[in-house]
């Protein structure tokens, strides 16, 4: 059975008791399952009004995982990313502390940065104010027009961030408090043990779809159509058909998809070579927006946004490497390990997504129907129900 579980598990999460629960199911031919199925009203997925109030409630008071730490490793690196319609400049200053700043000029509100570098110094494109990469206002051209200006208060607006387990979360709202160890409870122990810190950043691509951010996000959170959408790829090969060891962390979850091979195990590997992270992939949900996708050489990072209505999204999808390339050679195995999982989310899943957002759209049947097995979908929709404050029944 699942366990739940607010405080962290008391055998080691990623130990070998976890690949024991899945060789157990599959030798069993079952899965770990809810009590009953789930009933979800279309609106659920089709509101807007439901989507603006995902956005003012949940996704702009949440901690988000904005960047992989390793993204900006080094002082001075940074990245400009969009996200949920903001211009957000992440940096990373001298001294190695992340900032994320609102990319807007505290002029006339052009954007003072774009792309990604090494930078000391933003000029914005306008008139050339300057800022360094905290964010402080360091140069106006044509000081007698600004006479009044006291460059303290004008520096770019700060999202309240921390830096924690290999990412970077900032809140989107300004005044807003950020913590983050009370947003991830017992999930962030569990990330702790996978040291994505020192991961090795490799490659992003980035993706809109026509479905709900909730109903994409759920496409991560169950097996169930791993033979049929991924038949033909290795996700579909080299999983066991429906079937997975799930375990909460509050808001948060885990999931292990057992590889095929795991079946010979007892005849291949002595008990104690059984590290799960070669015998399953492991995926997680942090609440409300991030997938994690570990397979044995590195992690998918996958964060899925609404985008301008209830039945539109965008994706960010990146890999890391869990064994940083030294060599060309590396980076080029790498590039082809990326470019295969990202084949598989953007021609299988997301070429199946959209279908569910015409679904629910024009649907007029009353709901949808999660299964037992779907056990993770479930757990999405009734922890994201619980924040919104909306019944299901
Ligand atoms: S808008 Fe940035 S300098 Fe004028
Ligand atoms: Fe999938």
């Amino acid at each position: 059975m699942p366990s739940t579980t607010d405080t962290a598990p008391s055998s080691t999460p990623l130990g070998h008791d976890l690949t024991r629960r899945g060789l157990d199911l599959v030798l069993a031919g079952t899965t770990d399952m809810a009590e009953t199925t789930l009933r979800v009203p279309l609106n659920y997925y089709r509101d807007d009004k439901l989507t603006d109030l995902e956005e003012s409630t949940i996704l702009r008071r949440s901690p988000l995982p904005v960047m992989a730490s390793a993204q900006i490793p080094d002082p001075f690196d940074y990245v400009v990313r969009d996200v949920l319609g903001d211009s957000l400049l992440i940096t990373r200053d001298r001294d190695g502390q992340a900032h994320v700043l609102l990319n807007y000029c505290r002029h006339r509100g052009a954007m003072p940065a774009c792309g990604s570098g090494n930078a000391r110094r933003f000029t914005c494109p306008y008139h050339a104010w300057v800022y360094d990469n905290t964010g402080t206002l360091k140069g106006v051209p044509g000081r007698a027009g600004f006479d009044d200006l006291d460059r303290n208060r004008y520096g770019l607006v700060e999202l309240p961030s921390e830096e924690r387990h290999g990412f970077i979360w900032a809140v989107l709202t300004a005044d807003a408090d950020i913590d983050l160890d009370n947003h991830l409870g017992a999930a962030g122990p569990e990330l702790a043990q996978w040291n994505y810190e020192n991961y090795q950043y490799h490659d992003e691509r980035f993706l809109e779809s026509d479905v709900s951010w909730k109903g994409a996000l759920e496409a991560f959170a169950e097996g169930y159509h791993f033979p049929f959408v991924h038949g033909q790829s290795l996700i579909g090969m080299n999983t066991v058909a429906n079937t997975h060891v799930y375990d909460e962390y509050g808001d948060h979850h885990r999931i292990g998809f057992p590889f095929t091979w795991i079946s010979d195990l007892e005849n291949t590997e002595p008990a104690d070579n059984w590290d799960p992270v070669q015998q399953m992939g492991i995926i997680y949900w942090i609440y409300p927006n991030l997938i994690l996708a570990n397979s044995p050489v590195g992690v998918e990072v996958i964060d899925i946004l609404p985008a301008s209505s209830a039945t539109r999204c965008t994706v960010r999808h990146s890999w890391m490497a869990r064994y940083p390339a030294t060599t060309d050679e590396q980076r080029t195995m790498y590039d082809g390990i990326f470019s295969q999982v990202h084949a598989a989310v953007r021609d299988e899943d997301f070429a199946m997504l959209p279908q569910c957002g015409q679904g629910v759209r024009r649907g007029q049947h009353d709901h949808m129907l999660i299964g037992r097995n779907e056990i993770g979908v479930q757990h999405m929709i009734t922890v994201m129900a619980a924040k919104l404050g909306i019944s299901l029944a």
